[in-house]
């Protein structure tokens, strides 16, 4: 833990679009159960030349649109826009950037203080340097950052150096929201909250892994930003790699910021790099075309941009884990934009039986194969093998079956909420567990930096998929070469 209970969150970038989408619903849900602390302010900056009360008006707007009615609650809202004050604030003028932290020394009174920049990364450094210059970064303060962190390895140091001049390492919390969801925080439980699992977790038992976030989505007028970063950057180097590295740790010693991330550097460091001699067998690109996703005719990336561009909106590879436990077990990736599916999921194959003893013409066996579905449901699979019922005249038959954990259906009580309720609170409370530390994020850089110039001086351009499709088919044959299918 850094520090004790912020009394003040101060959201820069408070009128855009993750705020009213992610960020305001989940501050409404923490009130609604009661889990802000109670002397906790809450302020708002942006550019938009807004008062507290056009931006109380904002808050009740976000919230009407994106909480379901069901879930919200009028008293809530009231409580919460009470916490609430909005000073608008142009990040390149410092007389307002001197204000608004003046603002904040008087909001603050003597308590911790959360600061979120939910702005284009460009700003991260000066305004951490405005905080520090006007006295408001010392002791007790903490900072969460949005990502893109950077472009690349070197932008990203550039970003992380600007940080550390106001922030020491252990009050910079680095969001990647994927830590927040209650499906990816799960895999440790299921990793290190049963016995069953760990014996079988490695590369004698395991025969691959495959990790597909899939979405149905286009770009959705976030063009610019997109076309700037793609598929690699905008998920593979973070949320996937995340997701890798909560399957393929060590136990950590405690579910502890230093020790998970500890573990997770360890996993970063072990990737093989994916380089110019590799890139063509070992990495598929993709940008998709018109097509249809869900029945609907949806136009292609090109047409979405309105421009030409090279940028890949669909990416598959195969990662190597070069450590004794995962040795040889291929970790198959992708993730892609205009997917048939939206589908967040894990999935380990276990290898095949050494022996049949049922080889009598029948159906072959199947491998085991545990499936974590993380996105849109929670569910969890476990692929076995069991007796067809009959008398067998002609030999046992056997059929895969599995042992289906529904969580939506165990846990009906349960709210299912947003990933930034819990990363919240934890930042309020000081807790990094599932913040990225700069280590991490630079590896991760390191490993994409090294593919991403692999595909340029390899010349290797996205190819086109159309729209509702797996991308493009190469990515079946990158699996395929090894004996593998996705897993569809
Ligand atoms: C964001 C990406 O980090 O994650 C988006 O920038 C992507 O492009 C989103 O759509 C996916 O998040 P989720 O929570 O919907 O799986």
């Amino acid at each position: 833990m850094t520090g004790t209970t912020a009394s003040l969150l101060t959201i820069f970038g408070a009128t855009g679009d993750l705020a009213r989408r992610m960020l305001l619903p989940s501050l409404h849900g923490l009130e609604r159960d009661g889990l802000l602390p109670s002397a906790l302010r809450v302020l708002g900056t942006a550019r938009s030349a807004l008062d507290t009360d056009g931006f109380r008006a904002l808050v009740a707007e976000a919230i009407e649109e994106q909480v379901p009615a069901s879930e919200r609650d009028p008293d809530a809202l009231a409580a919460l826009l009470q916490r609430i004050q909005y000073q608008p604030a142009a990040l390149d003028d410092a007389s307002s950037l001197a204000s608004l932290c003046d603002t904040i020394s008087r909001l603050r009174d003597g308590g911790d203080a959360v600061f979120h920049l939910s702005t284009a990364p460009r700003w991260y450094a000066p305004v951490c340097d405005a905080l520090a210059a006007h006295g408001v970064a010392g002791p007790g303060t903490r900072v969460m950052l949005e990502k893109p962190l950077g472009h690349d390895l070197a932008s990203a140091t550039a970003i992380n150096d600007g940080v550390a001049r106001a922030f020491d390492e252990d009050r910079v919390f680095r969001v990647d929201h994927y830590l927040g969801k209650e499906g990816v925080q799960n895999l440790l439980a299921l990793r290190f909250g049963n016995a069953l699992f760990e014996p079988l977790w490695n590369a004698r038992h395991v025969e691959q892994v495959q990790i597909t976030v899939a979405e149905t989505v286009g770009v959705e007028g976030r063009g610019d930003y997109y076309d700037e970063s793609g598929a690699s950057r905008d998920m593979l180097q973070n949320h996937l790699l995340q997701l890798l590295c909560l399957v393929a740790i060590e136990p950590p010693s405690q579910f502890e910021p230093t020790a998970v991330r500890n573990e997770k550097i360890k996993v970063l460091r072990s990737l093989r790099p994916i380089g110019r001699e590799e890139v063509a067998a070992e990495t598929v690109i993709g940008q998709y075309t018109a097509g249809a996703v869900g029945g609907l005719a949806v136009p292609g990336y090109l047409d979405e941009l309105g421009r030409g561009s090279a940028t890949a909106t669909f990416v598959a590879l195969r990662a190597q884990v070069d450590n004794w436990r995962w040795k040889g077990v291929p970790f198959y990736l992708r993730t892609g934009k205009r997917m048939p599916q939206r589908c967040t999921e894990i999935y380990l194959q276990f290898r095949a039986v050494p022996h049949s003893i049922f080889d009598h013409g029948g159906a072959p066996l199947q491998p085991n194969a545990l499936v974590i579905r993380l996105q849109p449901e929670e569910r969890i699979e476990l692929r076995m093998m069991h007796k067809t019922p009959g008398l067998d005249r002609n030999g046992l038959q056997l059929s895969q079956v599995a042992l289906d954990l529904d969580m939506q259906e165990q846990f009906a009580s349960h709210r299912r909420r947003l990933a930034y309720e819990r990363l919240y609170l934890d930042a309020i409370e000081g807790n990094g567990t599932l913040f990225v530390r700069r280590d991490e994020t630079e590896a991760a850089w390191q490993w994409i930096d090294a593919i991403h110039e692999g595909w340029r001086q390899a010349g290797i351009t996205p190819r086109p998929y159309p729209a509702g499709t797996w991308g493009p088919s190469r990515a079946v044959t990158l699996a395929e070469r090894h004996g593998h299918a996705w897993r569809e």
